[in-house]
């Protein structure tokens, strides 16, 4: 029987309409325009409305790809969605997507490893595919990270933004689909990005809201320091997996931090001149979201084709990162 690789046969992306500019961070915390895009490359974001949560975000991007895809949720048979700001602890955004969709063959469970989220949700779906358990996956990144800003912050409010992007995974005869995928996690820095509170270590209480422990902190300088060097290693790993060259790469798609890491990022990589994608500067740090809405802008732009090589890569909260490579 003929290996069935996992491939990506369509994606969509939602992004709330309010935007947040510099300009209007100017006025909330003692920040610049000025500094905001010299020390991130960020100029705007995207922020959810008070009423929409990441499942409403989601279930658009998803109709988004199912329509590109040209498939129907009825023939949908899993639904993982990365997220690590779920609509509550339970039931998991997964299935008020599959409700939402009407995929009603299709079991739903969310997968929680940050801004790292959506390579851990393609490695599930690559693996589901190939052991024959799936055969049409759905495969969403969404994050609302507004929701957990300390607005007052301004090491950190600047930084983030809110959205959503899917993927429509099938098992496909040929040579197009994810040709690997490489993950590590080390929790001993779990302590440098992290929301402390809320959970079941701190429940909520007035106290842990009015010290904001239900809130992002972050040491910023040391997250920054990991990101280049762990997506270093996992941009060379993932392609060392797959068998494939740096140079042959068409289009390196890196987690959408900050510009200063993205460029750090790659020039350490032995890749073609604009071969990294970039739009940090649109939306943020969308967090599980970054890889597949930057995917889905860069396959809509024209800047892949079929057969194209294309590599996302990212790091996050955990600590976690990854990589893998695609052919398109
Ligand atoms: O997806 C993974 C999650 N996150 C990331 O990847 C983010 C990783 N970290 C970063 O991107 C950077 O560390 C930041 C953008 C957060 C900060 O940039 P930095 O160059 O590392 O600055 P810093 O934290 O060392 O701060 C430099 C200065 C400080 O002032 P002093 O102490 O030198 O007087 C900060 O207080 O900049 C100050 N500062 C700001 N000034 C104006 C920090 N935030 C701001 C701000 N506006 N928003």
């Amino acid at each position: 029987m003929k290996k069935l690789r996992a491939k990506i046969l369509g994606t969509g992306r939602y992004l709330p309409e309010k935007v947040l500019t510099n300009a209007d961070l100017e006025k909330i915390v003692d920040t610049s325009d000025e500094w905001i895009r010299t020390r991130t490359g960020i100029e705007q974001r995207r922020i959810a409305g008070e009423n929409q949560a990441s499942s409403d975000l989601a279930i658009e991007a998803a109709k988004m790809a199912l329509e590109n895809a040209k498939v129907k949720a009825e023939e949908l048979d899993a639904i993982f969605t990365c997220t690590c700001t779920p609509d509550m602890f339970f039931p998991s955004v997964s299935c008020l997507v599959q409700a939402a969709l009407g995929a009603k063959k299709a079991p739903a469970m969310d997968i929680s490893a940050a801004c790292s989220g959506f390579i851990y949700g393609l490695a599930t779906a690559k693996s589901f595919i190939e052991s024959g358990q799936s055969k049409k996956i759905l495969v969403i990144g969404v994050d609302t990270l507004s929701k957990l800003t300390n607005w007052k912050d301004r090491s950190t409010c600047v930084l983030f933004g809110d959205g959503a992007g899917a993927a429509i995974i099938s098992a496909e005869e040929g040579e197009s689909g994810i040709l690997s995928v490489y993950m590590r996690a080390d929790g001993s820095e779990a302590n440098i990005l992290k929301v402390p509170a809320g959970g079941s270590k701190q429940p909520t209480t007035p106290e842990m809201i009015e010290n904001n422990l239900n809130k992002i902190h972050m040491n910023g300088p040391e997250v920054y320091k990991l990101a280049v060097i762990k997506m270093v290693e996992a941009a060379k790993k993932a392609l060392e997996i797959a068998g494939v060259n740096s140079r042959d790469l068409k289009l390196i798609i890196p987690h959408q931090a900050n510009l200063r890491i993205i460029d750090s990022v790659a020039k350490r990589l032995d890749i073609q001149e604009n071969a990294t994608f970039v739009n940090v500067q649109k939306y943020g740090n969308m967090s599980s979201a970054t890889t597949i809405i930057a995917l889905d802008e860069a396959q809509r732009e024209g800047r892949i084709q079929r057969g194209d090589l294309v590599e996302l890569v990212a790091f996050g909260a955990g600590l976690t990162w990854g990589a893998s490579v695609i052919r398109w």
